[in-house]
């Protein structure tokens, strides 16, 4: 565990002003996006796609780093033939990993979700660091539902969590902590709350119990909304007010910084949210985006396969990023979405 390697990487991670990508659809998830733009997700269109938004010129101002899928991580550029980690390295963007095998149902807990893939982690660890990956990402999926989240989900999801922290830090990979509490149902922002806050304080526990280095691990956080089919939804004010109240009840400050998840809100939604809770006054960490859908939708949408179109679509990609990057100092003014391309 090289301890000055974790705290470069989690610094860099956080820089002001910048944020992460996260690209790292699993080829079923990429296969849905594809599909939602009428393109075929095969190996080179999936290397197609990627290589248009790493090639996007400038993006390393707004991007610190970029969350890879294994089939990605050794992919290579198209132009050069450079391996994607060696490529963005050399942009001042630190790769990453996810390396957790998703979601499966959760013995004895009807409507849960368990996060899968810490057999054999240690060994996978091993060599992700050796093809350049500086952080790693586990996403745990909590369901808000008649009586659930249960205890049960909770601490199972948190377990895996913290063995996953653990054997990231021992092999010197910052891990990024996502335990997202889904925007899925007609739930009020209220119970939102509730279910963010136990998601939190259980996570946090198991850190602990662990011996995970705070200071060299990175929330990867769902925002405190209301639920996507409630009729009543609650503001961006009201969003950032009890995203910002439930973290700072959960979140040690001991933590290097918090990273959010966009979970299928609108791209303006995902960055209006982001910059209002970056303008909360004496926050102890530093807040910013890892969003995949809020700053992909755009890009995906212009490029639809055709290689006449990646310009545009770097366009569109650009944009987003940097309006996120603003976001994320608190900068952002909606009227800036009319510079867009
Ligand atoms: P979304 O921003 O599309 O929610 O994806 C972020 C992510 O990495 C989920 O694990």
């Amino acid at each position: 565990m090289d301890r000055n390697l974790l705290s470069k990487t989690a610094a860099a991670m956080l820089a002001k002003g910048k944020g992460l990508l996260a690209a790292d659809e699993s080829s079923g998830t990429c296969e849905k996006r594809f599909t939602s733009v009428g393109v075929e997700s095969t190996e080179a269109n999936r290397r197609a796609y990627r290589d248009l938004l790493f090639t996007t010129k400038g993006i390393e101002e707004f991007v610190s780093g970029v969350i890879l899928f294994d089939e990605t991580l050794r992919q290579s550029t198209i132009v050069g033939n450079e391996p994607f980690p060696e490529f963005l390295a050399g942009k001042g963007i630190i790769p990453g990993i996810k390396v957790d095998k998703g979601i499966h149902d959760l013995a004895l807990s009807p409507g849960e979700k368990v996060t899968e893939g810490l057999d054999g982690l240690r060994g996978r660890l091993g060599e992700y660091f050796k093809l350049g990956a500086r952080f790693a990402k586990w996403r745990a999926v909590i369901t808000i539902g008649p009586g659930i989240p249960s205890h049960a989900c909770l601490y199972a999801n948190a377990h895996a969590l913290a063995r996953y922290s653990a054997l990231c830090q021992e092999a010197s990979i910052v891990p990024i902590v996502e335990p997202e509490v889904l925007l899925d149902g007609d739930h009020t922002i209220e119970r939102c709350y509730e279910a963010s806050e136990a998601t939190l304080s259980a996570v946090f526990a198991a850190l602990r119990a662990y011996n995970v280095s705070l200071e060299h691990t990175v929330l990867k956080a769902s925002m405190v909304v209301s639920g996507k089919d409630c009729p009543k939804q609650a503001g961006v004010d009201r969003v950032a007010e009890e995203t910002v109240r439930c973290l700072k009840r959960t979140v040690p400050a001991a933590l290097p910084g918090i990273v959010f998840l966009s979970g299928g809100q609108s791209d303006e939604a995902a960055t209006a949210h982001l910059n209002e809770m970056a303008r909360a006054p004496g926050l102890p960490w530093p807040l910013t985006f890892s969003y995949s859908r809020a700053l992909q939708n755009c890009a995906l949408k212009a490029w639809r396969g055709a290689p006449g179109s990646v310009a545009a679509a770097q366009r569109a990609f650009h944009h987003r990023a940097r309006m996120n990057g603003l976001a994320a100092q608190g900068k952002y003014r909606p009227d800036l979405e009319k510079q867009a391309a």
